[in-house]
């Protein structure tokens, strides 16, 4: 998928927020796979940005010329068998984006107001017909303020780094249960406490707590409320 240009008032808009770990890739993926709507990743935006300033060998504190490099991003979407294929710059870096050490370095830039600047009117792009399934962290709250349908989707701190540290194993990953839940609290601490645009659930948005809910039930929740809200 390209990006297009203008969003479309009219489509209508499903966000999904909440902390690492909690579901949202799978639930969103699920989801805009049901209604055929598209869907926004946002998360990888943030961690392309940290890919391409690592790539170009900017200093990440240098905040300025990250700005200037989410600016610049020359990114595309494109469908593929496993999924989205995330390309930059010509090259498929979908496994990079996903990289443990990519993820850690995408906390640090998206926490700088101007990379958040940078990347809005590229995120609200996504908005077109027949609607969008949009995955982060601000979405309800900054991205998409006037979303008919806002979920902010949670988990216990444990569960989430079980669930990361499951997902490492069965990737034939080398993992350790501790140091995910260290890593979860680290990204919790520093995706809630930045200044610009902070993980908080919208005033408006439904809060589901999936610790103890199978997939299946959650998806189920919220395709229940997409037809309350959207007529999905
Ligand atoms: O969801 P994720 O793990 O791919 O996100 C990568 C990083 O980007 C994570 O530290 C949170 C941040 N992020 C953000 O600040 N705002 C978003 N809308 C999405 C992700």
């Amino acid at each position: 998928m390209s990006m297009p240009a203008k969003p479309d008032k009219y489509a209508p808009v499903i966000t999904i927020d909440g902390p690492s770990g909690a579901g949202k890739g799978t639930i969103c993926q699920n989801l805009a796979n049901k209604l055929g709507f598209g869907l926004l990743d946002s998360g990888a935006l943030y961690r392309l940005t940290a890919l391409a300033v690592v790539q170009q060998g900017i200093d990440i504190k240098d905040q300025v010329a990250v700005a200037t490099i989410a600016r610049a991003l020359d990114i595309q979407f494109e469908a593929g068998e496993q999924g989205v294929k995330a390309i930059l710059a010509g090259h498929d870096v979908s496994r990079d984006i996903r990289l443990e050490e990519t993820g850690m370095n995408a906390s640090v830039v998206a926490a700088y107001g101007a990379v958040r600047e940078a990347l809005l009117e590229r995120q609200r792009a996504f908005q077109q017909l027949p609607g969008l399934v949009a995955d982060g962290r601000d979405m309800g709250t900054t991205v998409f303020p006037s979303a008919p349908l806002k979920v902010f989707l949670t988990a216990s701190a444990e569960e989430r780094a079980k669930r990361r540290y499951l997902q490492l194993i069965e990737r034939g990953e080398s993992a350790n249960l501790r140091a995910q839940l260290k890593d979860i609290l680290a990204r919790d601490e520093a995706d809630s406490s930045r200044a610009s645009s902070p993980l908080k659930a919208a005033e408006d948005a439904i809060v589901i707590d999936s610790t103890a809910m199978p997939i299946q039930a959650v998806l189920d929740k919220i395709m229940v409320l997409a037809k309350e809200r959207i007529n999905a």
